[in-house]
């Protein structure tokens, strides 16, 4: 199948890029102008604020954490759950009094929330401070967007396009240096009915596989000792190629590569995730123990109702097939409780199945519901105390999974990558199955693998020693 999207280089936004940055320089409150980002949501939002960052950078701007410093502020948001939605409108509506006492700084809004109608317009309504909103198909315009905001003084909105071009060149300033994102896709094209991602995204589009490929070979050649692989659904890279290639291809190819670092990815889609893939991580050299399968519900009828395409037992093979291949492999997943219409003895199948598999932590989540998607206007009979009580019921049981897994590592010596002091004179970090472990240590080892024995368990935590 030929690709039903285009590529294109970033290129044509340069010319505005060197436009703001002469704006800037003069309308800067101190020596140069500095920005203010802050991001919700998931790894897909970070990897995007990155990319801002990076054309934020080719102007000139440097990078503040405190919004009152800042000539440019912007949140890139999130619209998986009502939460994340209630916490950004929050937040902005704080920024009112810096807007007053700071007239001249740009207030901007961007990300998933932004591709929702009935946001974009309460907020044009509500938020008259806010001069400029773009959503996140179009990212790759942020120079053109920012400088017609500057010049203009009104309001810039530019949401509801429906771009299927992936844009490649666009620059990014990475916030680690030693720990990095690589989108490797963009958008999704599953539709589970509960979720506004498809609607925030778009349909899916690979990057090419040349590209990924030489973007892993350049982080780690610039020292990078941990790489993400991030898409929605990265199982199903490749599948609208005009060169086929599946993400089995693509992980084994960055494998290759020589060099002191540990390959991950999130996030598999079970209905994806085939044998191949989990036959190249059993004889890889790079790639983690770690993998994050999210299954949602174990309740075939609700799997069906979420439009997931994958049963129960499909799952469970998956699962039983890793963890022959993959000794030690460590498991992960979200969790949704309080679908519409499920019942207390469907949620009871999902906790037998968390008890089965021996998940090494869960990401857990009481079902909330989205405008304009399809679970929104199914019948939901149960209230919101009895999810709640069930939410706890499956929090318990986990945890009691995690203690045993965790305390099961005592004694073993484990390769971690040392990614900060968590406290003074103790550093943390996190084992190729993705469980941290704090050990005392100096922080000149920050950046560096090091092999840590196992000491004690703390539920999900572990305390160590260096080895
Ligand atoms: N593409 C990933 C997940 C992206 S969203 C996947 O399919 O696994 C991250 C998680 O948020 C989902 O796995 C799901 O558990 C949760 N989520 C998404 N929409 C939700 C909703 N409407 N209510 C509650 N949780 C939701
Ligand atoms: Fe949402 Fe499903 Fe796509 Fe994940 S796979 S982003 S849950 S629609
Ligand atoms: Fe949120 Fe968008 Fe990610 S809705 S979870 S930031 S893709």
């Amino acid at each position: 199948m030929a690709n039903t999207f285009e590529y294109k280089n970033f290129t044509d936004e340069k010319n505005y890029i060197t436009l703001c940055s002469e704006v800037m320089a003069v309308r800067a409150r101190g020596s140069s102008p500095l920005a203010c980002i802050r991001t919700y949501g998931c790894q897909q939002n970070v990897a995007d604020s990155e990319k801002i960052k990076g054309m934020l950078a080719s102007m000139g701007f440097g990078f503040t954490e405190n919004a009152e410093d800042a000539d440019f502020i912007l949140f890139n948001t999130c619209a998986v759950r009502e939460h994340a939605e209630d916490r950004v409108f929050g937040n902005v509506g704080a920024l009112k009094n810096i807007k007053r006492r700071h007239p001249s700084v740009i207030i901007g809004l961007c990300g998933c929330m932004m591709e929702q109608k009935h946001v974009t317009e309460r907020l044009y309504r509500s938020f008259p401070f806010v001069s400029l909103v773009f959503g996140t198909h179009s990212l790759h315009k942020f120079p053109e967007l920012f400088y017609n905001t500057v010049t203009y003084g009104g309001r810039v909105y530019e949401t509801g396009v429906d771009d299927m071009t992936v844009y490649e060149g666009i620059p990014t300033l990475r916030d680690g240096t030693f720990k990095g994102w690589l989108p490797i896709m963009y958008g999704c094209n599953n539709f589970c009915t509960y979720c506004i991602v498809p609607y925030t995204r778009g349909r899916e589009r690979s990057r090419r596989f040349e590209e990924v490929v030489s973007e892993a070979r350049q982080m780690i050649e610039a020292g990078y000792k941990e790489i993400t692989l991030l898409g929605q659904n990265v199982n199903s890279y490749g599948k609208n190629l005009e060169e086929k290639h599946t993400f089995a291809e693509l992980l084994s190819e960055i494998d290759k590569i020589d060099g002191d670092y540990i390959l991950r990815f999130m996030t598999s889609h079970p209905k994806d995730c085939s044998k191949e893939l989990i036959d190249v991580i059993a004889g890889s050299r790079h790639i983690s123990t770690h993998l994050h399968l999210p299954f949602q519900s174990g309740s075939n009828r609700v799997l069906k109702a979420m439009n997931r395409s994958y049963t129960r037992e499909k799952y469970l093979d998956i699962v039983n097939y890793a963890k022959e291949k993959i000794p030690g492999v460590s498991l992960t997943s979200d969790i949704i409780v309080g679908f519409p219409g499920e019942t207390y003895e469907e949620f009871l199948e999902t906790i037998s199945l968390i008890k089965e598999v021996e998940f090494t932590s869960l990401f857990t989540f009481i079902y909330s519901p989205r405008e304009g998607t399809p679970a929104a206007k199914m019948d939901d009979p149960f209230s919101a105390e009895e999810k709640s009580r069930w939410f706890s019921e499956l929090l318990k049981a986990q945890e009691e999974i995690s203690a045993r897994r965790c305390a099961a590592m005592v004694g073993s010596v484990c390769r971690v990558l040392v990614e900060e002091e968590s406290k003074p004179g103790i550093l943390s970090g996190r084992t190729s199955g993705n469980v941290i472990v704090e050990f005392p240590g100096d922080k000149s080892l920050i950046g560096q693998f090091k092999d840590v024995k196992v000491t004690k368990a703390r539920n999900w935590i572990l305390n160590g020693e260096l080895a």
